[in-house]
């Protein structure tokens, strides 16, 4: 049943202030026993581009530091990586990988060349954060590896040499010289793309072209036994992009491609030349956010209906290894360096991500939000010393149940929808799973700008008696985390439990909630 509601004049006039109004009534029935495709935890992986402070500061600050670390790494930084359970990195781009020579970032760092980051601000790359140093962060946080390959200013030699450096076992020179460098033991690449955004800033080519290079290229990258990475065709992005890119790809590459990555950023106003700002924004903004989130659900439905025709066997994966929103730089900030707030919109965009994600895991088993410290939807802001966690690091944070859990489906009985021009949005996503510790776990988004949720959950399978978790939201649209405030947008603890029959859920509006069943 369609229930439209319109949004008052108030709520329209009242800019980022959250006013509660009428309830908007919603119905689900979760099945507990009916299986479906394991969550993939690297559907939760993370994006790590050498692009503003989002390694140099946000993540690396060198062993001489007056900023606490470790090997030059921040202590603060790592600690909430590792509490929040990232369960893999990408590196080092990004339109940077395609210009990244892999030798620049070995051996003394004293004797690293300083190159120009051309792409990202013009500014000056010391590469002091190298191939060993991405590893050992790997390592510290516990991830699991993607380095993506420069096809567009490299070649094939050095793209298999870097690998033969990262993950050879033998006697040879590259192996030996990764010894010297102290490090005894291969690396574990777990995954390796070879090119990025080949359509743009990785060299503005045809997919015909590419995959006829994929194919070469692959032919050579060579790993010992039991030391292979998955290894990943960069994709197209968006809407007809996407969509021509994974047909091309998954028809022209025949051999070594485990996997078609995938790009979508969501815009506010749906343009990059003024995409909107991260706070201050109106009511509009935050419905025009939404919509154009949301459009990723159909974007990938597309690009699996073309995977199906071509590959029914599902042996390729499709990754979304970059996906988040981007907004106008902030006045006063170096544009290429991608600076952003994040607010509890932020962490209402995550957490819908997250449930679509959820719904394709079968063959979506890994996304990289874009990206992890300082650069757009980040989990982490960093101002020198002071460090603060954002709304979409709590979404995720609150999300962990589902690394690796078994997706349920829920069936959805009614659905309230609001009316955004000529777009019409459900006014709650849903999304459950049994975690790998046996119990139920769902997450309920309430996209609403305005309305709260009434919710009811019929379950069927287990009899369950009250749910428990934490629930996210905020009293303004626009709520952030500040250094001088940086508990303003935190989870809360949550609780519900079954009435005639049912879970009742109220949702404010602009709000995550994940619980456990019992
Ligand atoms: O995440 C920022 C940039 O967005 C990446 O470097 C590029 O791949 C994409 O266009």
């Amino acid at each position: 049943m369609i229930k439209p509601v319109k949004l008052t004049l108030i709520s329209m006039l009242l800019m980022t202030s959250l006013s509660v109004k009428a309830e908007h009534q919603v119905t689900f029935t979760l099945n507990t026993n009916q299986d479906g495709p394991r969550i993939n935890k690297n559907i939760y992986g993370q994006f790590v581009e050498h692009l503003g402070r989002g390694i140099y500061e946000g993540i690396w600050v060198s062993k001489n530091s007056n900023i606490a670390n470790t090997n030059g790494f921040r202590n603060d930084v790592i600690k909430a990586l590792k509490e929040l359970k990232v369960p893999l990195m990408r590196w080092p781009g990004g339109c940077f990988a395609d210009e990244y020579h892999w030798r620049d970032g070995i051996g003394d760092p004293a004797k690293r060349p300083t190159k120009v980051n051309t792409h990202w601000g013009g500014v000056e790359e010391t590469n002091e954060f190298g191939t060993h140093e991405f590893f050992e962060l790997a390592e510290m946080v516990g991830a699991e590896t993607y380095v993506n390959g420069n096809l567009g200013t490299g070649t094939p030699r050095e793209m298999a040499e870097w690998l033969e450096y990262m993950t050879s076992d033998k006697n040879s020179t590259l192996a030996n010289e990764r010894r010297q460098n102290g490090r005894e033991a291969p690396f574990k690449v777990d995954y390796f793309a070879i090119g990025n955004e080949a359509w743009g800033c990785g060299g503005h080519m045809r997919p015909e072209y590419y995959a006829d290079l994929y194919m070469h290229w692959a032919t050579f990258l060579k790993t010992p036994k039991g030391h292979r990475p998955k290894f990943i065709a960069s994709g197209g992005s968006g809407n007809a992009r996407g969509l021509e890119w994974t047909d091309v790809l998954s028809k022209n590459i025949t051999r070594n491609m485990d996997a078609i990555s995938y790009h979508y950023y969501t815009l506010p106003k749906g343009q990059w030349q003024e995409k909107g700002k991260a706070i201050d924004f109106p009511v509009s903004e935050w419905n025009s956010t939404i919509v154009n989130t949301l459009k990723i659900d159909d974007y990938i439905a597309k690009n699996l209906q073309v995977l199906e025709q071509n590959d029914p066997e599902g042996k390729i994966g499709f990754y979304v290894d970059e996906w988040g929103t981007w907004y106008d730089a902030e006045p006063g900030r170096e544009p290429g360096f991608l600076y952003q707030q994040n607010t509890i919109r932020d962490a209402v965009v995550a957490a819908a991500n997250f449930n679509i994600f959820h719904k394709y895991a079968e063959r979506v088993h890994m996304t990289n939000i874009a990206q992890m410290v300082n650069v757009l939807q980040a989990m982490i802001l960093t101002d020198k010393e002071k460090m603060l966690l954002t709304p979409t690091y709590y979404a995720y944070q609150m999300y962990t149940p589902f690394q690796d859990a078994t997706a349920l489906t829920v069936h959805t009985e009614q659905m309230a929808y609001e009316k955004i021009g000529d777009d019409t949005i459900p006014a709650v996503t849903i999304s459950a799973a049994k975690g790998q510790d046996g119990n139920t776990y769902l997450a309920l988004v309430n996209l609403s700008a305005t309305e709260t949720s009434d919710v009811f959950l019929t379950l069927n399978g287990e009899k369950l008696k009250y749910a428990k978790g934490q629930q996210l939201t905020a009293n303004k649209l626009d709520a952030h985390n500040t250094f001088a405030n940086p508990n303003r947008v935190k989870p809360v603890d949550y609780q519900t439990k079954v009435k005639s029959g049912k879970l009742n859920f109220n949702l404010p509006a602009a709000s995550v909630t994940v619980v456990k069943l019992y």
